[in-house]
């Protein structure tokens, strides 16, 4: 992998030059200069552009394009224009379109509209990737390659049904052992021949009635995707190994699984669309997420609109301020640049009422333009300085997209159980306490974190309970929720009690789950447990929950509340379970968040783990280290003005030689934040206190 060290902080985004007369691109560069950006991303979508007949190739336009960026000191994210492909391609080789979940071939048109394993698709990408790379490789503006751009097409054609009995047969080996995992005998499906065997969709409505075999579709189209990466990054890596490779991850991120992808781009990069009644906390969960798909390393927010999208059912304009406290909110979660779609906008196509650094009028005089200039120029103030920076924390969150999709596709015991609804809820209550939380993968080292939480964690892969049993043994305190633990990775589920490979970690087992009704509540009552150290909350006494209840049978386990209500009332809601040196707790139900929040911020104390800084609620803080120093964020998502006292949260040294920026001052004894205000206090690592 390529050490990803830019010259600068990325600023900037999306460029598409091949929609504009050549005189408007010296326009371009003037404003880009005005503006600060340093980094533009071309040209995603230019593939017919440069490659208008299957032997005619026309570089120069990009030639002189990128001449021009470079003169002007600008760099370049340079994209393979691998994900539109040209009309002539589709024409001739109409196999290499997808076929839909209702059997139907697609025509060319849209955008990542093909194949992703047809041969004769990756066989021109290939070819144009090799050219892209011997033209430009040596270039000085390139600073990054990103290949193709959001990928996550599936397809169900003969090529992919094809394909997908290959990836079975290396899973799996034999057809017995396939009928085995898949649990076939379940009305009948058994297979005698590999060839039996077609993809799930809406033609065989495999695609809900058989969740093991939609499971492994979906691994095997993630796989697709990446083998479409990987075709073109190996090019790339062969001719520029000195240059990073990475794609841009898609906002919504459900289809692919990201730590699949992973450790196959050089820096992760990925899309932040949110939606405008998103609070700030799902934002920086999906920060967070993005920084624990390569175990901690920082990332680029490489899409983001500056001012309103297109593409919602109301396009909320950003109102002033807000785009520079959500290129901060980027920073702060650890993230080396920050990046928009697009620098001039669309005059035609679907996307010409989505937001531009550089609107239809054409002039700087817009406020959008000139709040991009503003947060251009104080980004240019901070500069490098803490690129690569790392965070660390000492809770961890489990997230696992199997179990994403597996509690998507599970029949039952509830339509309402939602998975990133349930991280987030958990993440949210972490948050909103001032915790440094990484969110790490099923199978991550945990050893270096005092609590863990895994909320609803489904599905559990080979491996998986015994390193939450190892973790908890060794003195972690472990947050199991409700619906955790109920399936292998085939989706079968663990017989001789719920949740079968945790049962002798949480010290008990659950003989069934009831569904409450939408609005329907049970109460949990608190203070039950035998010990006063065992007390789950912060003096609650008893709170709603809702959505599932489990019903436990402790074996070993010590009840700490029970249910208030129904046939069940007075049997147990939340256990706690002593194992090795550590604690190991059950949530059975859907606690309000009041509750969760209470919960955890306990479990913490407990744990002796602190909050980053003190501050209201409203103030969103982190913290990146790097080397000797380390650079605290805040971030006002309030409409009100926020003080805090930094004389008294850091040590006399610290606070007397720190800087804050982005104005690069003294830090001040009070600090006033503004409405939607930022603020990065940069101070001595070995100095802080730790809070
Ligand atoms: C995605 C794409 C961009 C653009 C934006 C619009 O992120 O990658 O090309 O379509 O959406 O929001
Ligand atoms: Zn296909």
């Amino acid at each position: 992998m390529v050490p990803t060290k830019f010259p600068v902080l990325p600023y900037g985004g999306d460029y598409n030059p091949d929609q504009w007369p050549e005189d408007i691109w010296h326009e371009d560069m003037r404003l880009f200069r005005e503006a600060g950006i340093n980094t533009l991303t071309l040209p995603v979508f230019a593939w017919a552009r440069i490659q208008p007949a299957p032997d005619v190739f026309d570089f120069e336009w990009l030639d002189r394009i990128l001449g021009l960026i470079h003169e002007n000191g600008l760099k370049v994210c340079l994209s393979t224009p691998t994900v539109a492909q040209p009309a002539w391609m589709a024409r001739m080789h109409p196999e290499m379109m997808p076929v839909d979940e209702h059997g139907r071939r697609r025509n060319h048109g849209k955008r990542v509209n093909f194949c992703p394993n047809s041969p004769i698709y990756r066989h021109h990408a290939a070819i144009i990737t090799e050219k892209m790379a011997g033209r430009y490789g040596d270039h000085p503006a390139l600073m990054l390659w990103h290949v193709a751009n959001e990928y996550g097409t599936w397809c169900f054609c003969d090529t992919c049904a094809a394909a997908f009995r290959e990836w079975l047969k290396a899973r799996y080996g034999t057809i017995e052992a396939l009928n085995r995992h898949w649990n076939l005998s379940f009305w009948g499906h058994l297979v005698s021949d590999w060839e039996d065997v077609v993809p799930p969709s809406e033609l065989n409505d495999d695609n809900k009635w058989y969740p093991a075999k939609m499971l492994d579709y979906q691994r095997f189209m993630t796989d697709a995707s990446i083998g479409c990466f990987e075709n073109e990054a190996a090019i790339l890596r062969r001719v520029t190994p000195n240059i990073p490779v990475t794609t841009n991850i898609s906002g919504l991120i459900h289809r692919l699984d990201q730590f699949r992808f992973a450790p196959h781009v050089d820096i992760i990069a990925w899309d932040n669309y949110p939606h405008p009644t998103d609070p700030p906390a799902k934002v920086a969960l999906k920060h967070d997420l993005m920084r624990g798909l390569r175990d901690g390393q920082s990332f680029l927010m490489i899409e983001s609109t500056p001012s309103q999208q297109n593409w919602q059912p109301y396009n909320v304009l950003k109102q002033p301020g807000l785009l520079r406290l959500l290129g901060y909110q980027a920073l702060a979660h650890g993230a080396d640049g920050v990046m928009y779609f697009q620098m001039r906008a669309s005059v035609g196509g679907v996307e010409k009422f989505h937001g531009a650094v550089i609107g239809h009028s054409g002039t700087a005089d817009t406020r959008v333009f000139r709040e991009c200039a503003a947060i251009g120029r104080e980004l240019e103030a901070i500069g490098v300085r803490f690129q690569g920076a790392r965070t660390s924390s000492r809770v961890a969150v489990i997230f696992d997209w199997d179990s994403w999709w597996g509690t998507a596709l599970s029949s039952g015991p509830s339509r309402d159980l939602e998975y990133f609804a349930q991280v987030q809820k958990w993440y949210t209550a972490l948050h909103g306490a001032h915790h440094s939380v990484d969110i790490v993968r099923h199978d991550a080292d945990l050893s270096g974190y005092d609590l863990v939480v895994a909320p609803l964690l489904y599905l559990l892969h080979p491996g998986d309970a015994a390193r939450l049993e190892m973790f908890v043994s060794c003195g972690g305190t472990l947050v199991v929720t409700t619906f955790s633990g109920m399936v292998d990775e085939n989706d079968n589920v663990g017989t001789g009690g719920y949740p079968a490979e945790l049962r002798h970690l949480l010290g008990l087992w659950v003989e069934e789950f009831d569904a409450l009704l939408p609005g329907q509540k049970n109460r949990m009552l608190l203070s039950q447990a035998r010990s006063v150290e065992a007390l789950p909350g912060n003096g609650m006494t008893a709170c709603d929950c809702g959505l599932l209840c489990g019903l436990v049978r402790p074996t070993d386990a010590e009840p700490a509340a029970r249910y208030g209500e129904g046939f069940y009332a007075g049997t147990p809601c939340l256990t706690r379970n002593e194992y090795g040196q550590g604690t190991a707790w059950y949530v059975a139900t859907d606690p309000e968040d009041a509750f969760v929040s209470e919960f955890l911020q306990a479990r913490c104390r407990e744990a002796g783990i602190l909050p980053v800084l003190e501050a209201p609620a409203a103030v969103e803080v982190t913290r990146r280290e790097t080397g000797d120093r380390q650079f605290t964020f805040l971030l006002n998502h309030a409409q009100t003005t926020h003080t805090l006292d930094l004389a008294a949260s850091f040590p006399p040294k610290a606070f007397t030689t720190g800087r804050l920026w982005p104005d690069n001052l003294p830090l001040p004894r009070t600090l006033t934040l503004p409405p939607l205000g930022v603020a990065i206090l940069e101070t001595e690592t070995d100095n802080v206190k730790e809070a």
